[in-house]
Order: structure tokens, then C-alpha cells, then sequence
């Protein structure tokens, strides 16, 4: 198990000041920038694309950005967000027709690769391209939405893949995203999560710095 990284994801910040709201996240104590993008055909809902990282990074966010592809299909939108700056780029298999090739693809576009699977998804395909990724992510939340409450049947998940990856001497980060809170992060990562997605948490928190301190002293 790797060092704790929290991302919070910039879906809940303020999207009318968008570079303060994200920079101001990484000052109080963020690691990394989580992107959500959504299409309203794979998700129903409609985010953002490369051109608004793009724009986080000219605006000066040097922070890693975590992006969630929630789009299908996947493939033709991965070199912009390679060009527009992404750091890693993860997916869900139902929206790739060749998952593997689709690792494949983000890696030669000189990003690091993840898988996500929903709740109900099962984890079948790992066994095959665990050992190509650089993350699993767990979503403990249909996705589409901010703001939602966490299912509880992602822990048993995430010990599984955290097996998996221990079993196998990898270092494979290993993400939660969805309804994660101070309280509920620590039985998260006691599950074997080592990366976690906050959204509304940190964003609708007075303070994002106490509220990610608190996340941290939870985690141990
Ligand atoms: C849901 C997104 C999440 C979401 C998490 O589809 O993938 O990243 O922003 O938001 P919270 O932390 O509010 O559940
Ligand atoms: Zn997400």
C-alpha cells in the first residue's frame, strides 16, 4: 500500500471560478486534481472536456489531474486529453469495445492508465490487464452525479483488488470515488484504498483545509 493521496474532485467546486477553486483545494492540502468527465450518453450528465483542463493548467495547476473518463466511446478522446495535460487517464470497461488496446492507447499517449468499475460491475477483466494499470478505481456510487451516498458493498470490493494487487507485488494505486467523508475514509482505507476522491466533502466544507486534515488523520 502506497502513501495516501487525496483528489478531490473538482465536479462539486465553483465551475464560474474554476482555476481559484481548484488551486485553492491544492493550497490547503490536496494532492491531486480529480476531472470528471461526462457525456450524457454513458452517464447521464454533462461535465467537462480537455479544453477546460487545458485551461486549469495554463492557468498555472501543476498538481497531477486524475481524469475519470465517463464517456463512450473512449478511444478518440484520449490524445486530447494526453495534449491538453492529463496525468492519468482511467475509463470503464462496458464503455470500451477492446480494453485492453484502450490501456494501450492512453500509455503510448504518455499517460498513466486506470480502470474504474461501478458498483455492479464485476471485476473480471483485472485478472488479464491488472499488471498494465497504474490504478483501479472503485466507484462506491453510480456514477453521473456528485454528492451521493456511499455503498457500503464497495469495501468487500475494495479488498479484493487490494489482494489482487498485493498477491501479485504490484503498485497498483488503488482509488475510491463517491460519498467518501472524514467519517467514513478511515474503514475506506483500513479496506486497502490508498487514493481517495472527495467532492462535495471538501468543496462544500467551510474549510478545505480542515476538512482535509481531517481525511488525513482519519486515514492514519
Ligand atoms: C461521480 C464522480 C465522482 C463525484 C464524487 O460520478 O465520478 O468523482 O464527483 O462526488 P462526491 O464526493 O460528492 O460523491
Ligand atoms: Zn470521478
Amino acid at each position: 500500500k502506497q502513501n495516501p493521496i487525496i483528489a478531490p474532485s473538482i465536479l462539486a467546486a465553483d465551475f464560474a471560478r474554476l482555476g481559484e477553486d481548484t488551486a485553492a483545494a491544492l493550497a490547503a492540502g490536496a494532492d491531486w486534481v480529480h476531472f470528471d468527465v461526462m457525456d450524457n450518453h454513458y452517464v447521464p450528465n454533462l461535465t467537462m472536456g480537455p479544453m477546460v483542463l487545458q485551461a486549469l493548467r495554463k492557468y498555472g495547476i501543476s498538481a497531477p489531474i486524475d481524469v475519470h473518463l465517463m464517456v463512450k466511446p473512449v478511444d478518440r478522446i484520449v490524445p486530447d486529453f494526453a495534449k491538453a495535460g492529463a496525468t492519468l487517464i482511467s475509463f470503464h470497461p462496458e464503455a470500451s469495445e477492446h480494453v485492453d488496446r484502450t490501456i494501450g492507447l492512453i500509455k503510448d499517449s504518455g499517460c498513466q492508465a486506470g480502470l474504474v468499475f461501478n458498483p455492479a460491475t464485476s471485476l473480471d477483466c483485472l485478472d488479464y490487464v491488472l499488471d498494465k494499470l497504474d490504478l483501479v478505481l472503485i466507484m462506491s456510487v453510480n456514477p453521473g452525479f456528485g454528492g451521493q451516498k456511499f455503498i457500503p458493498m464497495a469495501l468487500e470490493k475494495l479488498r479484493r483488488v487490494r489482494r489482487m494487487i498485493d498477491d501479485r507485488g504490484l503498485a497498483v494505486r488503488l482509488e475510491v470515488d463517491g460519498g467518501v467523508t472524514a467519517e467514513n475514509i478511515g474503514m475506506i482505507a483500513a479496506a486497502g484504498a490508498d487514493t481517495f476522491v472527495a467532492g462535495s466533502a471538501i468543496f462544500n466544507a467551510k474549510d478545505y483545509r480542515a476538512e482535509i486534515a481531517a481525511m488525513r488523520a482519519a486515514i492514519g
